[in-house]
């Protein structure tokens, strides 16, 4: 029995006379409702399952039932006279609870109300199931109705529907397969994250195109699956190349991160550790952090999805709950993973007041999940301005741990330039008589103090400029020039930046070591 069953049966048990349940895949929802009802082991009293819709008015177990009731009073009506056990899951009923566009209807609400003493003291069981693709609760209701998530398939019930898809398509003759029982995991894993009948798509797709499946098109499904990922636009598959090795500096957040790679894997928990939650990446514009969290993902080798905060908030209202709910549900369907909130400050700041409420209701659901979740999922969030963050967020026991990412020190600087020179100048010709030493980078990062990540790399690139036009190798006085030209951000900025330190110097621990370690720092705690 799956995790929703087993919670569902609980509650039919426990009679709940309201249950919720938020999720696109009607069918296969259905169907898990019809098995844990009927299961006595599971509710103790069988019941039968009746559905509603506006279209088709109430449906019995086998038959349309004796009324109909298309009207969503009638329906209620019946529900409280029948005398049987029963589960009654009403579709769509949250058009009911109001929606921006249509206002709530308070008759339907105030009968729901009343129904539900008669639903707890009833002497026969009954519940009443709500089923929609975004969960709306109205406020008269908050204390009745139970919200229960609806995973997407997990890899065994994926790997059945690829099994049973197989062999219809074998029997028919129409299909040659060349999979082993291994490829066949690798299918099933591929596809998890995908709702079951997406996940039917996929595979149907890759088979149809050559009438042969091999070991080959799991790559169609990973297509298939990133299209899907990319249709919600909330979250989205990283691809990345970037390698720990591409950033600079940031040593104390590398070690930190190189400690926790495979924490959440199976061993580590046999250990007796608890799988990482996350950490929250703050500081200066341009120094690296999302560079890092890209890294992150091909350094632990797990598929990195990133969370569009924005996007979230984009899509008409009231759905951006449904949204964010099925973004970190994606997240965990595909765990162990790493979900990449990328400049959380931009969703989760406060004054949430002016869109009604739901930004706040999203920050909850979010730090909700963030503190219950049991599936591995390590969560990097990144932000520049983390003053605009709600403090609950900031709270132990949300992150694990809270780096500060400060303007480079001489060293990283150093660091960065001979990165980015090494990366950028593949062409002996173009470097002619310069040789990229540590003397050489450690006299770039003296003329250039005070700039950031993203700046050091701009030198390179405009020294390069330099040299191109005039059709010649590189010089050290092109870097010069470019150095001179350039108005680092922590000059224009300086106010801003040193809100930024101030704030992170007291809650945040560094990401590097400043240069001079050891040496008395003016206005801040030595730290361990
Ligand atoms: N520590 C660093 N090491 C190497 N490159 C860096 C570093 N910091 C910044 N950069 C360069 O600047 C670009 C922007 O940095 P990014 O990580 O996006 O900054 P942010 O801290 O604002 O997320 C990077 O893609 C990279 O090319
Ligand atoms: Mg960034």
């Amino acid at each position: 029995m799956s995790d929703f069953g087993v919670s569902f049966a609980n509650l039919l048990r426990a009679r709940f006379p309201y249950i919720y349940v938020g999720t696109w895949e009607e069918e296969r929802v259905l169907g898990m409702i019809r098995d844990t009802a009927r299961n006595a082991e599971l509710v103790r009293t069988p019941r039968s399952v009746f559905t509603w819709s506006v279209t088709d008015g109430l449906v019995g177990p086998s038959a349309p039932a004796r009324e109909i009731c298309e009207a969503p009073l009638d329906a209620l009506g019946f529900v409280a006279r029948h005398a049987d056990p029963a589960v009654f899951v009403f579709k769509d009923f949250h058009v009911f609870f109001g929606t921006d566009k249509r206002e709530q209807d308070h008759t339907v609400v105030r009968k729901l109300r009343d129904l539900s003493t008669l639903l707890k003291n009833s002497p026969k069981p009954k519940n009443v199931v709500f089923l929609a693709p975004t969960v709306r609760l109205p406020l008269e209701l908050e204390k009745e109705i139970t919200v229960l998530e609806f995973d997407l398939p997990g890899v065994v019930e994926v790997r059945e529907l690829l099994r049973g898809m197989i062999e219809t398509n074998k029997r028919g003759g129409r299909l040659t397969v060349e999979l082993g029982d291994a490829d066949i995991d690798r299918f099933a894993n591929a596809a998890l994250g995908l709702t079951l009948h997406e996940a039917e798509n996929a595979f149907a797709r890759a088979m149809v195109k050559d009438a042969r499946l091999s070991a080959a098109d799991i790559e169609s499904i990973y297509d298939e699956k990133r299209q899907i990922v990319r249709k919600t636009g909330i979250v989205e598959f990283v691809k990345s190349d970037v390698q720990i090795a591409d950033v600079g500096g940031l040593e104390n957040l590398k070690n930190w991160l190189k400690k926790r790679d495979k924490s959440w894997l199976e061993p580590a928990q046999k250990y007796g550790l608890p799988a990482p939650k996350g950490v929250l990446i703050t500081g200066v514009p341009g120094c690296g952090k999302s560079l890092l969290a890209k890294a992150i993902g091909s350094a632990w080798q797990l598929p990195l999805l990133r969370l569009d905060v924005g996007r979230v908030f984009g899509m008409y209202i009231g759905m951006s709950e449904e949204n964010i709910r099925s973004a970190l549900r994606t997240a965990e369907a595909v765990a162990p993973s790493i979900l990449w909130v990328d400049e959380i400050e931009k969703g989760f700041s406060r004054g949430g007041e002016s869109d009604g409420g739901t930004s706040t209701r999203i920050f909850a659901t979010f730090l909700t999940w963030m503190q219950e979740k049991v599936k591995p999922v390590f969560v990097i969030a990144t932000a520049n301005d983390i003053s605009a963050l709600p403090p609950e967020m900031l709270r132990k026991g949300r992150f694990d741990e809270i780096f500060f990412v400060d303007l480079p020190t001489r060293r990283e600087r150093a660091d960065i330039f001979s990165l980015h020179m090494k990366k950028k100048i593949k062409d002996a010709q173009v470097l002619g008589s310069l040789k990229i030493t540590p003397e050489a980078c450690a006299k770039l990062a003296e003329a250039t103090e005070g700039f950031i990540g993203a700046e050091i790399e701009q030198v390179v690139v405009a020294a390069l400029f330099e040299a191109y036009a005039e059709s010649r190798a590189l010089a050290w006085s092109d870097f010069g020039r470019a150095i001179k030209s350039t108005v680092p951000l922590s000059t224009t900025q300086a106010e801003r930046i040193a809100e930024i330190r101030g704030w992170a110097d007291k809650r945040a621990v560094r990401a590097s070591e400043p240069d001079d370690v050891g040496a008395p720092q003016v206005g801040s705690a030595p730290r361990a």
